[in-house]
């Protein structure tokens, strides 16, 4: 279902929360272990529990069985913050395997493919992306396959919550040591190869990488995308999930371009025409998170100069976020588009009048100035994003927006991994009883919808698939985690690493 306009939008909304529609009456939040007694604690652990034990292969976990059975970056960033409080050392593996396969110029594939599964399980696969060969020249892996784009840098902020599982453990098998390296090439390729306009921005240069596939902030660059032939390629993702669930074959023919394009230009970053490219406020805001952490990393390494160089540049970041994305009289940040035509007296490209969850997200990042901060929180619950009034997660685009869809993906759907963010978000801000209600809220959807990938989110029923890891994985970290937060965490979440 695509409702096209105001009246069919609004008779979704009141269908959805009918309640002969047998949906769960919204409610304004509520505090932490309301929802979910002892017993519904303890079932939650156990399922999450199967959940990513089932999911898990010997080396690293699928985000699911049948959707997708490879390693994908930003979800094994996630299933590690939740695998921390069932097995510390499972959750070093996680990240280990993972960045195994990071390449020679920084990059960490957005996929990392088990050869074990058949070629035709997932779409575009080892055959399409063709790494080891078209990759070599940008130091692509020789002897793994992967894809040659990337995800949200999400992965040292998870480094240091595992290692704060178990700081003794992760002392004596040296697990800060082997991957600060990698993470700190990890961050380089984004700040050296990614900065498209030299703004101080990393930019993305496929949907995917914003991890946000088909959301509607992408629409207006894609539109300048010539899509792929449709018989050029088949798609496996519909064989595990509903049509109307998943982004559409025109969407995916743009990916397919776009992914191609890279490809057949080596996946150097100098060569490739990145006909699309965007500076999103999420990965942006995720970057400097992970600055922070990295930061944290360091010192507890004992690296001086690695500390401060990684601080710096997080508050770099958060600078830059604040002086391209920042828009007062939308009240959050907006994404720009670098191949867009730029507005008179501006930096390169356009903001985009689009309002999605992605632009919310730098409430995770620290020193943001009081009121960018305060005017989040109130868009947060105002009437685009009605956490606490109208929804209890908080949807991945603009409940009033012309392309909201509560069913499609990221085109309204509320997703788990943004919801934990976000509640972080919250309590970093000393939101503390919003941060709890949403915590409650997010526990008591992830359990009854039986760990779906995404809900809708006036009904909260779940859509996408189920038995998904990051779901597992974030709701046993919500239920893990104190509400104060570990020393060591609370000074990652306020930037108090120089
Ligand atoms: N999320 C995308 C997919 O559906 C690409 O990683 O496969």
């Amino acid at each position: 279902m695509s409702p096209s306009s105001a009246a069919a939008r609004a008779a979704v909304r009141t269908e959805a929360r009918s309640p002969e529609a047998g949906s769960p009456e919204i409610r304004a939040s509520a505090p932490a272990g309301r929802t979910l007694g002892t017993a519904g604690r303890a079932r939650l652990r156990r399922e999450a529990r199967r959940v990513l034990f089932g999911n898990w292969t010997g080396n690293s976990t699928v985000p699911s069985l049948g959707l997708y059975p490879h390693q994908w970056s930003w979800d094994s960033a996630f299933v590690a913050i939740g695998l921390r409080h069932l097995s510390p050392a499972r959750a070093q593996r996680e990240l280990e395997t993972l960045l195994s396969a990071q390449w020679d110029d920084g990059r960490v594939p957005h996929i990392v493919f088990n050869p074990r599964v058949p070629l035709d399980a997932y779409f575009p696969g080892p055959d399409f992306w063709r790494t080891s060969t078209a990759g070599a020249g940008a130091g692509a892996p020789r002897t793994t396959e992967t894809s040659g784009i990337v995800q949200p840098p999400v992965h040292a902020l998870a480094a240091w919550l595992v290692h704060e599982s178990d700081p003794a453990a992760s002392r004596r098998r040296g697990f800060l040591a082997r991957v600060a390296p990698r993470l700190a090439a990890w961050h380089r390729y984004l700040a050296a190869h990614r900065d498209l306009d030299g703004g101080g921005l990393a930019s993305i240069v496929h949907p995917w990488e914003s991890g946000m596939d088909n959301s509607p902030c992408w629409d207006g660059p894609l539109a300048r995308v010539t899509p792929a032939p449709p018989d050029s390629f088949q798609r496996a993702d519909l064989t595990h999930g509903a049509a109307a669930d998943r982004p559409t074959d025109l969407d995916y023919g743009r990916y397919v371009r776009l992914s191609a394009d890279y490809r057949d230009h080596g996946y150097r970053d100098a060569d490739a025409p990145h006909s699309f490219a965007v500076e999103d406020p999420s990965f942006n805001a995720l970057f400097a998170a992970s600055g922070y952490a990295l930061a944290g990393i360091c010192r507890e390494l004992g690296d001086e100069a690695g500390a401060r160089e990684h601080s710096d540049h997080a508050a770099a970041l958060t600078e830059a976020l604040v002086r391209r994305l920042w828009s007062a009289e939308a009240g959050q940040f907006l994404c720009r588009d670098l191949r867009a035509a730029p507005e008179s007296g501006r930096a390169g490209g356009r903001l985009m009048d689009v309002r999605s969850v992605a632009g919310l997200l730098p409430l995770i990042a620290p020193g943001l100035p009081g009121e960018i901060t305060g005017a989040l929180l109130r868009t947060v619950t105002g009437e685009h994003f009605g956490l606490g009034t109208e929804v209890r997660l908080v949807p991945s685009y603009d409940l009033e927006g012309p392309a909201f869809d509560p069913y499609r993906y990221w085109r309204g759907p509320a997703w788990f991994n943004v919801n934990w963010l976000l509640e972080r978000g919250l309590r970093s801000c000393g939101e503390t009883e919003r941060a709890d209600g949403l915590r409650a809220d997010v526990l008591d959807a992830a359990v009854t919808s039986g760990f779906a990938e995404y809900l809708d989110p006036y009904s909260g029923a779940g859509r996408g698939t189920r038995d998904f890891s990051w779901t597992a994985a974030l709701a046993l970290d919500l239920l893990g985690r104190p509400d104060s937060g570990a020393a060591g965490e609370a000074e990652v979440q306020r930037g108090e690493f120089t």
